[in-house]
């Protein structure tokens, strides 16, 4: 029996031993074989994701202030995501390249997309409704697209961007940024591209008939989240189309429900030429989209024929993914509570060390002093289980993005963590 015990003990302490060093193995592969970003990566651990909350390797438990930046805005795993991800599994992934076969995941998921887009404004698109999606595999690639659509369109080349934006890595995307020390090292880039400032009235001057395309996200993501006024809104929109430029909105990050309503211009009451999705598209799955009229989509289709294509854009899993996600914010009333629930974590996050929480429904930033004492908060929140972040152009503010499914107690509960920490820094 005594001898049984003894084996059974020093098993359990063989186990503990091998997955100790599975644990040591994998932290030191993933410095040794993932091409790493820069030299201070969270290196987090987590093995498992559910809801609003991430599990380490070691067990420990993480509330989730960020979405993964704005991607799992249903939450990690929802349960409608994954069915209908499991569902298309059984059917089919990949069949052909994008835009020759039917795939009903993929036409579903336009028709529903075109759904949401079927919206009245007295300050419209001269093209008509956004009807005609085109599916790419990230936000990036939506922004690629919509340049050359706009650049085919307009029989154009001039792109207007803000400044402080990010549309994007690859190399017309990121002419289009509007931090010269994002871009200086990768130059040449684009040309023709002229920044204006985000909410300037004075500055949409700088949109001519020069200009095929202004690019905006509504509300300023990687500046550290600004909402501009609606005058400033419906003035680009009228610059836009006295001029002949089209407006390309980028909700990439601000879609899907994250800002209080689906599409934040809905807010605004304009209307885009062209729409740009990804992120929280996906419901955790990798897609994004550009999307028009058929007026203005149609020229792709020739001079040359197959100008733009994809091999996996609008991956038919992808596509139920995000069909499970969009049906998922609407049915649930996501981008409706997200207002209140902002407003909750405005309400919270209340003292001296932050100066302001500006944003709009779950998209928000807290600002602080400075970058020191920020990083000093998120490296404790993380220690204490709540992971925040800070934004690419705009390093004192914290990032606060939650999965929208988030309830008022799990608000409270991040909320104390923050003001905890920030006494003690
Ligand atoms: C507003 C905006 N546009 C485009 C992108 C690029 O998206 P992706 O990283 O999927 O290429 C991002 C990514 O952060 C973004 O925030």
């Amino acid at each position: 029996m005594r001898q049984n015990c003894a084996i059974k003990n020093s098993y359990i302490t063989f186990k503990k031993y091998l997955k100790y060093k599975m644990h040591i193995s994998h932290r030191q592969h993933f410095f040794d074989h993932i091409a790493q970003t820069s030299d201070y990566p969270l290196a987090l651990e987590i093995e498992r994701a559910e809801g609003v909350y991430m599990y380490g390797s070691d067990g420990k438990k993480y509330l989730d202030l960020i979405s993964g930046i704005g991607v799992s805005n249903v939450g990690h795993r929802h349960p409608d995501v994954l069915k209908a991800i499991y569902e298309q599994l059984d059917k089919h992934m990949h069949l052909l390249v994008y835009g020759e076969f039917v795939q009903t995941s993929q036409v579903q998921l336009a028709k529903a997309l075109s759904d949401t887009l079927n919206i009245e404004s007295t300050n419209p698109s001269p093209f008509g409704l956004v009807d005609n999606v085109y599916f790419t595999n990230s936000g990036t690639e939506a922004v690629e697209g919509a340049m050359k659509l706009a650049k085919r369109f307009t029989g154009r080349s001039e792109f207007i961007s803000c400044f402080n934006a990010y549309h994007g890595a690859t190399q017309g995307a990121l002419s289009l940024s509007g931090a010269e020390s994002f871009k200086r090292s990768f130059r040449p880039l684009l040309p023709e591209v002229k920044n204006i400032t985000h909410g300037l009235i004075t500055d949409l001057e700088k949109i001519t008939s020069k200009t095929a395309a202004v690019i905006i996200e509504i509300v300023g993501g990687e500046s550290g989240v600004r909402v501009p006024s609606q005058e400033y809104i419906i003035a680009l929109r009228k610059r836009c189309s006295e001029t002949g430029a089209l407006l390309i909105l980028d909700e990439v990050q601000s879609g899907f429900g994250r800002t209080g309503s689906f599409w934040a211009f809905e807010q605004y009451n304009i209307y885009p030429d062209i729409l740009l999705s990804a992120k929280g598209m996906g419901g955790g799955m990798p897609i994004g989209a550009f999307m028009a009229s058929q007026e203005v989509m149609r020229v792709l289709k020739t001079n040359p024929i197959l100008g733009h294509i994809t091999t996996f854009g609008g991956h038919p899993v992808s596509c139920a993914a995000s069909l499970g996600a969009l049906k998922v914010t609407v049915n649930e009333n996501l981008a409706t509570d997200a207002i209140a629930k902002g407003e909750l974590f405005k309400s919270l996050l209340v003292h001296p060390k932050i100066s302001e929480v500006r944003g709009k429904g779950l998209m928000l930033a807290a600002e602080m002093e400075s970058f020191d004492k920020l990083k000093q908060t998120i490296d404790l929140c993380i220690e204490k289980g709540v992971v925040t972040d800070w934004f690419l152009f705009c390093d004192n503010s914290m990032r606060i993005a939650p999965p929208l499914i988030i309830t008022e107690a799990q608000i409270r509960e991040g909320c104390k963590v923050i003001l905890e920490v920030l006494e003690t820094i």
